[in-house]
Protein backbone atom coordinates (compact mmCIF):
# COMPACT_ATOMS: atom_id res chain seq x y z
CA UNK A 1 0.00 0.00 0.00
CA UNK A 2 1.19 3.52 -0.45
CA UNK A 3 -0.05 6.76 -0.02
CA UNK A 4 -2.99 8.17 -1.06
CA UNK A 5 -3.27 10.56 -3.97
CA UNK A 6 -4.86 13.90 -2.80
CA UNK A 7 -6.91 14.38 -5.59
CA UNK A 8 -8.56 11.03 -5.13
CA UNK A 9 -9.45 12.07 -1.66
CA UNK A 10 -10.61 15.47 -2.40
CA UNK A 11 -12.62 14.55 -5.70
CA UNK A 12 -15.55 13.16 -3.91
CA UNK A 13 -17.52 15.49 -1.93
CA UNK A 14 -18.71 13.05 0.86
CA UNK A 15 -15.13 11.39 1.34
CA UNK A 16 -13.79 15.50 1.60
CA UNK A 17 -16.58 16.01 4.59
CA UNK A 18 -15.54 13.50 6.39
CA UNK A 19 -12.03 14.20 6.02
CA UNK A 20 -12.23 17.63 7.14
CA UNK A 21 -14.39 16.67 9.99
CA UNK A 22 -11.57 14.60 10.96
CA UNK A 23 -9.29 17.21 11.22
CA UNK A 24 -11.46 18.79 13.62
CA UNK A 25 -13.33 21.68 11.49
CA UNK A 26 -16.89 21.66 10.15
CA UNK A 27 -16.76 21.83 6.33
CA UNK A 28 -19.33 24.24 4.65
CA UNK A 29 -22.72 23.25 3.21
CA UNK A 30 -21.93 24.51 -0.47
CA UNK A 31 -20.26 21.51 -1.98
CA UNK A 32 -18.18 23.30 -4.62
CA UNK A 33 -16.63 25.44 -1.55
CA UNK A 34 -15.47 22.81 0.77
CA UNK A 35 -12.00 22.09 -0.60
CA UNK A 36 -11.44 25.60 -1.19
CA UNK A 37 -12.61 26.69 2.01
CA UNK A 38 -9.99 24.42 3.42
CA UNK A 39 -6.91 25.20 1.45
CA UNK A 40 -7.49 28.98 1.72
CA UNK A 41 -7.17 28.29 5.78
CA UNK A 42 -4.25 26.11 5.73
CA UNK A 43 -2.57 26.72 2.33
CA UNK A 44 -0.22 30.04 4.19
CA UNK A 45 1.16 26.99 6.18
CA UNK A 46 3.06 25.24 3.39
CA UNK A 47 4.94 28.75 2.95
CA UNK A 48 6.83 28.46 6.43
CA UNK A 49 8.46 24.94 5.42
CA UNK A 50 11.59 26.42 4.62
CA UNK A 51 13.25 23.34 2.67
CA UNK A 52 12.72 19.24 2.53
CA UNK A 53 12.65 17.32 5.73
CA UNK A 54 10.82 15.63 8.25
CA UNK A 55 7.80 17.32 9.75
CA UNK A 56 5.79 16.03 13.09
CA UNK A 57 2.41 17.33 13.14
CA UNK A 58 1.70 17.63 17.01
CA UNK A 59 -1.75 17.06 17.31
CA UNK A 60 -2.07 15.93 13.65
CA UNK A 61 -5.32 14.34 13.82
CA UNK A 62 -6.05 11.98 10.29
CA UNK A 63 -3.26 13.68 9.09
CA UNK A 64 -5.18 15.44 6.12
CA UNK A 65 -3.33 18.77 6.89
CA UNK A 66 0.12 17.45 6.27
CA UNK A 67 -1.35 15.21 3.25
CA UNK A 68 -1.97 18.73 1.72
CA UNK A 69 1.07 19.97 2.59
CA UNK A 70 3.35 17.62 0.79
CA UNK A 71 1.75 18.65 -2.37
CA UNK A 72 1.12 22.60 -1.84
CA UNK A 73 5.07 22.57 -0.60
CA UNK A 74 7.82 22.40 -3.15
CA UNK A 75 10.08 20.35 -0.56
CA UNK A 76 9.39 17.00 0.21
CA UNK A 77 8.11 16.52 3.69
CA UNK A 78 8.75 13.20 5.57
CA UNK A 79 5.66 13.48 7.65
CA UNK A 80 5.29 12.17 11.30
CA UNK A 81 2.00 12.59 13.34
CA UNK A 82 1.01 12.86 17.58
CA UNK A 83 -2.72 12.53 18.70
CA UNK A 84 -4.27 11.64 21.16
CA UNK A 85 -7.37 10.76 19.30
CA UNK A 86 -6.92 6.90 18.29
CA UNK A 87 -9.77 6.97 15.90
CA UNK A 88 -7.66 10.23 14.24
CA UNK A 89 -4.33 8.14 14.37
CA UNK A 90 -5.86 5.16 12.67
CA UNK A 91 -6.77 7.41 9.83
CA UNK A 92 -4.03 9.50 9.99
CA UNK A 93 -1.96 5.42 9.63
CA UNK A 94 -4.84 4.78 6.59
CA UNK A 95 -3.56 8.31 4.89
CA UNK A 96 0.04 7.38 5.28
CA UNK A 97 -0.18 3.48 4.36
CA UNK A 98 3.48 3.22 3.46
CA UNK A 99 4.34 4.83 6.93
CA UNK A 100 1.91 4.01 9.54
CA UNK A 101 4.57 3.78 12.20
CA UNK A 102 4.93 7.69 11.82
CA UNK A 103 2.06 8.32 13.52
CA UNK A 104 1.90 7.97 17.54
CA UNK A 105 -0.61 8.16 19.71
CA UNK A 106 -0.16 9.66 22.94
CA UNK A 107 -2.35 10.03 25.95
CA UNK A 108 -2.88 13.95 27.04
CA UNK A 109 0.05 14.08 29.26
CA UNK A 110 2.58 12.65 27.52
CA UNK A 111 4.50 13.40 24.42
CA UNK A 112 5.52 10.42 22.55
CA UNK A 113 5.00 7.12 24.14
CA UNK A 114 6.26 4.28 21.89
CA UNK A 115 9.83 3.43 21.52
CA UNK A 116 11.18 3.79 18.37
CA UNK A 117 9.67 7.06 17.80
CA UNK A 118 11.89 9.83 16.43
CA UNK A 119 12.71 12.84 19.65
CA UNK A 120 13.57 15.23 16.90
CA UNK A 121 12.38 16.59 13.71
CA UNK A 122 12.86 19.35 11.67
CA UNK A 123 9.88 21.19 11.62
CA UNK A 124 7.44 20.94 14.34
CA UNK A 125 4.07 22.46 14.04
CA UNK A 126 1.61 22.83 16.70
CA UNK A 127 -1.74 23.93 16.15
CA UNK A 128 -2.37 25.66 19.26
CA UNK A 129 -6.09 24.25 20.62
CA UNK A 130 -8.44 27.52 21.42
CA UNK A 131 -8.69 26.28 24.91
CA UNK A 132 -4.24 26.73 26.08
CA UNK A 133 -3.71 29.42 28.19
CA UNK A 134 -0.21 30.15 28.25
CA UNK A 135 -0.75 32.33 31.03
CA UNK A 136 -0.64 28.67 33.08
CA UNK A 137 2.65 26.90 34.24
CA UNK A 138 1.21 23.64 33.08
CA UNK A 139 1.13 24.93 29.44
CA UNK A 140 4.12 26.44 29.46
CA UNK A 141 6.17 23.49 30.27
CA UNK A 142 3.94 21.22 27.57
CA UNK A 143 5.06 24.29 25.22
CA UNK A 144 8.65 23.77 26.21
CA UNK A 145 8.05 19.74 25.63
CA UNK A 146 6.82 20.36 21.96
CA UNK A 147 9.37 22.90 20.99
CA UNK A 148 12.01 20.17 22.24
CA UNK A 149 10.83 17.98 19.67
CA UNK A 150 12.71 20.45 16.87
CA UNK A 151 16.17 19.58 15.84
CA UNK A 152 18.90 22.05 16.32
CA UNK A 153 18.67 24.55 12.98
CA UNK A 154 15.00 23.29 12.20
CA UNK A 155 12.33 25.41 12.67
CA UNK A 156 8.92 25.58 15.24
CA UNK A 157 5.61 26.45 13.89
CA UNK A 158 2.65 27.49 15.54
CA UNK A 159 -0.95 28.18 14.68
CA UNK A 160 -3.17 29.69 16.37
CA UNK A 161 -6.91 29.41 14.21
CA UNK A 162 -9.44 31.49 17.16
CA UNK A 163 -9.77 34.50 16.12
CA UNK A 164 -7.52 37.80 15.13
CA UNK A 165 -8.29 39.20 19.00
CA UNK A 166 -7.60 35.89 20.44
CA UNK A 167 -4.79 34.90 18.54
CA UNK A 168 -3.16 38.08 19.58
CA UNK A 169 -4.07 38.26 23.30
CA UNK A 170 -1.72 34.62 22.80
CA UNK A 171 0.69 35.94 20.75
CA UNK A 172 1.25 38.87 23.53
CA UNK A 173 1.13 36.07 26.17
CA UNK A 174 3.77 34.44 24.91
CA UNK A 175 5.71 37.40 24.03
CA UNK A 176 5.67 38.88 27.88
CA UNK A 177 6.71 35.26 28.60
CA UNK A 178 9.78 36.29 26.54
CA UNK A 179 9.54 34.25 23.54
CA UNK A 180 10.66 35.95 20.33
CA UNK A 181 9.49 34.70 17.06
CA UNK A 182 11.58 35.40 13.81
CA UNK A 183 7.91 36.26 11.94
CA UNK A 184 4.35 36.10 12.64
CA UNK A 185 2.06 35.71 9.66
CA UNK A 186 -0.91 36.14 9.12
CA UNK A 187 -3.10 33.64 6.44
CA UNK A 188 -3.49 36.57 3.29
CA UNK A 189 -6.87 34.60 2.86
CA UNK A 190 -8.28 35.25 6.20
CA UNK A 191 -7.77 37.10 9.71
CA UNK A 192 -8.59 34.11 11.36
CA UNK A 193 -5.28 31.70 11.43
CA UNK A 194 -2.18 33.28 12.48
CA UNK A 195 1.49 31.33 12.29
CA UNK A 196 4.44 32.54 14.29
CA UNK A 197 7.79 30.68 14.09
CA UNK A 198 11.53 30.49 15.61
CA UNK A 199 14.13 28.75 14.49
CA UNK A 200 16.19 26.38 16.74
C1 LIG B 1 -7.90 21.03 15.16
S1 LIG B 1 -7.03 19.52 15.09
C2 LIG B 1 -5.60 20.09 14.19
C3 LIG B 1 -5.39 19.29 12.94
C4 LIG B 1 -4.21 19.82 12.10
N1 LIG B 1 -2.97 19.77 12.85
C5 LIG B 1 -4.47 21.24 11.63
O1 LIG B 1 -3.72 22.14 12.06
O2 LIG B 1 -5.40 21.46 10.85
C6 LIG B 1 -6.35 19.40 16.74
C7 LIG B 1 -5.89 17.98 17.08
O3 LIG B 1 -5.11 18.06 18.30
C8 LIG B 1 -5.35 16.88 19.02
N2 LIG B 1 -4.93 17.08 20.43
C9 LIG B 1 -5.60 17.72 21.41
N3 LIG B 1 -4.89 17.67 22.57
C10 LIG B 1 -3.75 16.99 22.30
C11 LIG B 1 -2.62 16.60 23.08
N4 LIG B 1 -2.51 16.89 24.39
N5 LIG B 1 -1.62 15.91 22.48
C12 LIG B 1 -1.71 15.58 21.17
N6 LIG B 1 -2.76 15.91 20.37
C13 LIG B 1 -3.77 16.61 20.93
C14 LIG B 1 -6.85 16.63 18.83
O4 LIG B 1 -7.21 15.28 19.08
C15 LIG B 1 -7.05 17.05 17.37
O5 LIG B 1 -7.00 15.93 16.50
Amino acid sequence: MSTIPLKSLVSDPEVLRRLLEGSGISAPEEEGEIFAAWESSRRFLSELIPRSGTLLDYGCANGFLLRCLQEWCPHTIVPYGIDIDAGRIHEARRMFADVPENFCLVSPDDIVREGGFPREFDLVYWAVGDNVDFSEAANQRWLRTIYELTAPGGRFVMGFYQSAEANQAKLAVLSALGMTFAEVVQNPSSSDELAAWIDA
